[in-house]
């Protein structure tokens, strides 16, 4: 299929797209180009949930420092282990440690977890632990972590500064850490949220315009939830859009997006999100999978731990243990004719 590249222009106009039939075939296209690029297989990223503390004050995380409504745990380096055997076990090729960004998890004790880790099994190790000093980076990145996740959320600068405030005296720059992720070689991964209130269709257009340029690995975007103890959530901020620009955090804007990225990063990994699959908990993560997405995150975390672990309410796969996980995505996988990857499905980039 001859395509011509697709234009900021092009992405802001299918954003705002409605009509139907249109939208098939930007579907349509979307699952081609998957297919071409990444092939039919969906890999699976077990996510454990190291940690719910976190220093930032993000307006839109219900795990933001200051919210007291929630316990506060961290794993431990046992459990840990436990749970990256346990997807060795189910099958999976990458364990996902994700938390806050928790100092109380300490550079060293995560280094030695993932040595551990890579001695003990062949999975691929990510990491999403926020905006970590390049020293640990490095220090991870030694220790045999292969694969690092930073959302940018946001393009706009003056949204960003509103709902993520930068610690005191170093402003938070996103982009220079995914730039440094990837010097130290990581495979960087990275995304947005959909329907940030203050968030444009020409700021998501830009999003996903500038996804094309930072030849990013791994691309996740799903619908911005409010969260009840939060300052998005309890309608604090204001916002100075023409309401009619302001992006829906819908489930159909969420499929645009996704399809889109597929059309400007062919050859990036891009899971269907927990997000879209909360707004959607019959058939969301199984529409991702056929606009666009080729991976999907099944959760790992210990039970007792994943009720506290919510960034935003009525979080899919709250309930369920490990296996159920994995036998729910393994059926919804098989029930729309694709089927599960093996190894550890990196990023096979093509030549452009
Ligand atoms: N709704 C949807 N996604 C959220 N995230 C954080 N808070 C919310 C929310 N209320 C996303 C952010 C973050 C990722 C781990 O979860 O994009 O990077
Ligand atoms: Fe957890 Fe379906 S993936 S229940």
């Amino acid at each position: 299929m001859v395509m011509e590249p697709i234009t900021l222009q092009d992405i802001e106009h299918w954003l705002r797209e409605t009509d139907e039939k249109a939208l098939e075939m930007l579907w349509a296209r979307a699952d081609e180009v998957r297919q071409a690029a990444v092939g039919h297989e969906v890999h699976l990223r077990g996510l454990i949930e190291i940690s719910n503390y976190c220093v930032r004050r993000c307006a839109y995380c219900g795990l933001a420092a200051g919210n007291r409504t929630i316990e506060r745990y961290r794993m431990t380096r046992e459990e840990i282990l436990e749970c990256a055997l346990k997807a060795v076990r189910l099958g999976y090729g990458t364990v996902v440690m994700q938390g806050g960004e928790d100092y109380g998890i300490e550079a060293d004790w995560l280094a030695d977890i993932i040595v551990e880790i890579k001695k003990q099994t062949p999975l691929a190790v990510t990491l999403s632990l926020g905006e970590r000093p390049d020293e640990e980076l490095k220090l991870w990145k030694r220790a045999g972590a292969d694969r690092y996740l930073l959302r940018f959320e946001t393009s706009d600068p003056h949204l960003y500064e509103l709902i993520h405030p930068s610690l005191p005296g170093k402003k938070s720059d996103r982009f220079e850490i995914l730039r440094r992720l990837q010097q130290l070689g990581y495979e960087a991964g990275s995304g947005v949220m959909i329907g940030i209130p203050g968030q444009t269709y020409a700021t998501l257009a830009r999003d996903i315009h500038i996804f094309s340029s930072m030849d990013l690995d791994m691309i996740g975007v799903g619908p911005f939830i409010p969260s009840p103890n939060t300052p998005l959530g309890r309608g604090e901020i204001q916002f100075d859009i023409d309401p009619s620009e302001q992006v829906p955090n819908t489930e159909m804007m969420t499929y645009k997006t996704v399809a889109l990225t597929r059309l400007v990063r062919p050859d990036a990994n891009i899971p269907s999100t927990t997000a879209l699959a909360t707004i959607n908990k019959e058939s969301g993560r199984e529409f991702g999978l056929m606009r666009g997405a080729n991976v999907v995150m099944p959760n790992l975390t210990p039970v007792q731990y994943r009720e506290k672990y919510e960034i935003y309410p009525g979080k899919a796969c709250i309930n369920e243990t490990a296996e159920q996980c994995s036998g729910c995505l393994r059926g919804r996988i098989a029930s729309i004719g694709r089927t599960v990857g093996t190894g550890q499905g990196g990023r096979v980039k093509r030549p452009t």
